[in-house]
């Protein structure tokens, strides 16, 4: 039996999107939602696995939401929904976690990364996130996830839990393994003040990344003060090599144009940052702000993107429910007829 293909991607409800989230994942999902049955997911379990303020928690739902639709998901196209409302999650994730071994858990460098020096104090659910992200794919058996480079790994251990899963119970490609789908350009936009380090969120620095809704004076600003090397654009992608500050800003230039990193380097070949970076910003301006113009307006509207996550959460609630019914049946948890 092979899998009907069916997507799911989450991003977290913390802070505003960046240019990272954006063309490593976000515009992928309103890519494919023309093509495929889309899940979508806003994963606030996730992100309560360090500290959130709970008022900032919920505004940061419907913004993520809303930001969402700005950015071209269509919730009659696509399932768009909050993590917490589909009790199967929560559900399965337990059952996953009977599965997933320590051992495994252990390898993540996300976990080392977040959790820091002092891991005694990092919390139960930070170490174990990885196994949530395999149940909220799995739930609803998930094909395709369409991520970012960073969450490879994570995505490697959901398809080792769907096969030990399949495996220990006997119950051949009852899981699919789900595969990722990475896009080359932006699979890891990096921080615009160091090119060694990604965009993120969580960066103290303002600076180093490109939100959705900065304004074009700001945008031009980040852009004009990222950081760069002194000499001029290469006329070749190897050119790029061990120059990591350029190869982002061509990076985000090819990805925004949608033209291969090769002819970028042939329109700007010796080019100084100079002239480069002005362009570049333009470009982004061009692309982004649209978007945060819909986004602005959205806010407006609380009421209209309650309703979304609510008729989200019910047409995602209606395909996991069954699954994992199965799921309690195939482990023993719940009697099927004649059993
Ligand atoms: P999150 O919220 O950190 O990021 C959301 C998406 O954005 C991608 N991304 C980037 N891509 C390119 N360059 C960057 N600098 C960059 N920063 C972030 C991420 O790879 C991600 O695709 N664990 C996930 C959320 C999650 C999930 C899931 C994803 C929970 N359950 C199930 C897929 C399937 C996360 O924290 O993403």
């Amino acid at each position: 039996m092979t899998h009907a293909q069916r997507v799911f991607s989450g991003v977290q409800p913390t802070g505003n999107l960046h240019l990272g989230n954006y063309l490593g994942a976000v515009r992928e999902f309103v890519r494919m939602q023309d093509d495929y049955e889309c899940i979508y997911c806003v994963v606030d379990l996730h992100a309560i696995t360090v500290w959130q303020d709970p008022q900032a928690l919920r505004d940061g739902i419907r913004e993520l939401t809303a930001a969402f639709i700005a950015c071209g998901l269509d919730p009659k196209k696509s399932i768009i929904f909050n993590q917490s409302q589909v009790p199967a999650h929560a559900q399965l994730g337990w059952v996953f976690n009977c599965v997933a071994r320590l051992g495994w858990l252990n390898r993540m460098t996300q976990f080392k990364d977040k959790a820091g020096k002092d891991r005694e104090k990092a919390s139960i659910g930070l170490y174990d996130y990885p196994v949530l992200q395999a149940a909220d794919i799995l739930a609803y058996k998930a094909t395709h996830v369409p991520i970012g480079e960073d969450q490879k790994q994570h995505l490697e251990l959901s398809r080792d839990i769907a096969q030990k899963f399949n495996n220990d119970f006997g119950v051949e490609n009852f899981f699919p393994l789900p595969e990722p789908l990475i896009r080359q350009e932006a699979a890891r936009v990096m921080s615009l003040r160091d090119g060694s380090k990604k965009m993120s969120k969580s960066d103290p620095s303002d600076m180093s990344r490109i939100n959705l809704t900065d304004d074009p004076e700001t945008i031009a600003k980040k852009f004009k003060k990222a950081k760069t090397d002194p000499e001029p654009l290469p006329d070749s992608v190897e050119g790029l090599d061990a120059r990591p500050e350029a190869r982002n800003l061509v990076g985000i230039y090819a990805a925004l144009s949608g033209k291969a990193t090769a002819e970028v380097m042939k329109e700007f070949s010796g080019a100084q940052f100079g002239q480069f970076k002005p362009v570049l910003a333009d470009l982004a301006v061009e692309k982004l702000s649209p978007i945060a113009g819909e986004l602005r307006r959205l806010r407006e509207d609380p009421g209209y993107i309650d309703s979304v996550l609510a008729d989200g959460a019910e047409r995602a609630d209606a395909i996991a429910e069954p699954i994992l019914r199965e799921v309690y049946e195939i482990v023993g948890l719940l009697r099927t007829r004649g059993q």
